[in-house]
């Protein structure tokens, strides 16, 4: 016989599984970006994204990074990239940028990562979907977050903060792909 409560069990076990049927119906990734084009950095990207390489740059003086870049993608945009020779529209890019520090060690003179300064987010949108916004234009929605602060950009121009330094990669989208062996064939 069926008592009260496991009814309402039953029920609230319906709801989540509706729930959950709902969620798996929107396809790929929790989404980025808000209704107006506000960037945040994806939670979780270090497991639930894709790893793409890393950037060593080199310190100022002496052997050894002063930092080191690690570029994740969304599921997916490898595969897609490869496919085609583009990212697909909705692809995010993190690129976590931390402080290096060098050392002596058995293999050598290493540089390793220690603190996380920020995030790079850049979310592919050839359609340009956010004519108004800023943050949003050559294909991409761009945006800087310092660490700590994950859900809000400090940046306020892509023109400004971003695009000059991607001139040399507008043969790629804008984006440095050709440093990414995991996207070479
Ligand atoms: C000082 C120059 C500079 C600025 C400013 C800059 N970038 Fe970059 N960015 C680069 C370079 C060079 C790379 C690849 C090499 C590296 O990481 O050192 C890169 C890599 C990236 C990557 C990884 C994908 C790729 O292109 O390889 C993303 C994502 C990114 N930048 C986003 C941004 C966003 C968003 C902004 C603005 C908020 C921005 N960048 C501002 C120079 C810059």
């Amino acid at each position: 016989m069926l008592r009260p409560h496991t009814l309402m069990l039953a029920g609230g076990a319906l709801a989540a599984a509706l729930a959950l049927g709902a969620a798996a119906a929107t396809p790929g990734p929790a989404p980025v970006a808000d209704a107006k084009g506000a960037l945040h950095v994806p939670a979780g990207y270090q497991k639930a994204y894709e790893y793409l390489g890393s950037w060593s740059v080199a310190g100022d003086s002496g052997a050894g990074a002063k930092e080191m870049h690690t570029v994740y993608a969304s599921p997916g945009a490898t595969a897609a990239f490869k496919r085609t020779g583009h990212f697909p529209d909705g692809t995010v890019l993190v690129k976590e940028v931390r402080s290096a520090t060098t050392a002596s060690m058995t293999t050598g003179t290493v540089s390793h990562s220690t603190d996380l300064k920020g995030w790079f987010v850049a979310v592919r949108d050839s359609k340009n979907t956010h004519p108004g916004n800023p943050l949003w234009g050559d294909g991409w929605g761009w945006s800087w977050f310092d660490a700590g602060k994950p859900m809000r950009t400090t940046s306020t121009d892509y023109h400004k903060d971003c695009f000059g330094c991607h001139q040399p990669a507008k043969a790629t989208d804008w984006m440095y792909t050709p440093g990414y062996p995991t996207l070479q064939h």
